[in-house]
């Protein structure tokens, strides 16, 4: 009776640590992805041109759209292999919620699957690529409120 006890702990035991090896490596569904408030206030240096908003475009093609897809909803050829699946960049509630600094921050710095881009381009090509993606939604771009 008591070796049976035993064999009953050791699988349950064995049970729980399966069960949480297999939820780490499983990656539950990350939480909001929370943008410093320092890097949510920076302003877009890149001006909100015709030329800017083109060169937005074409590097959204180049490294974006596999993903994200043309026209931003999130259906790029590559997005169903992933378990995360991108947002949809042409909802305007969405994207009225974030500053230019927040979108700029998710581009350089990613999380996964979406790589960062903060060493793949510069500076001003990520705050291109922010002027571009609000030309995906209709949404107006909220002001950003200087710091008590
Ligand atoms: C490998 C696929 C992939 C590529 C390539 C990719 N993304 Fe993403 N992107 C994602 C996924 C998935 C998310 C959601 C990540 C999360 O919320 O954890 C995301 C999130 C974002 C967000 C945040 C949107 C929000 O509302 O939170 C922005 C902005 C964004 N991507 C822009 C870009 C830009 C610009 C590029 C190209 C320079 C790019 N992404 C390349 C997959 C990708």
């Amino acid at each position: 009776m008591k070796r049976r006890g035993h064999i009953a702990l050791f699988a349950a035991v064995v049970l729980l640590a399966g069960y949480l090896l297999f939820s780490a490596l499983r990656q539950p569904a990350a939480g909001p992805w929370v943008v410093p408030p320092e890097a949510a206030l920076r302003v877009n240096p890149e001006p909100d041109t015709e030329s800017v908003r083109a060169a937005g475009g074409a590097l959204y093609r180049e490294h974006c759209l596999r993903c994200h897809g043309e026209f931003g909803r999130g259906d790029g050829p590559e997005a169903a292999q992933y378990s995360v699946r991108p947002p949809d960049l042409t909802r305007d509630e969405r994207m009225a919620a974030q500053s230019d600094g927040e979108l700029f921050y998710k581009i350089s710095e990613g999380r996964r699957p979406m790589p960062g881009y903060r060493r793949r381009l510069t500076e001003s090509q990520r705050w291109q690529l922010v002027r571009f993606l609000r030309t995906l939604a209709r949404a107006p771009v909220p002001p950003v409120e200087p710091l008590p």
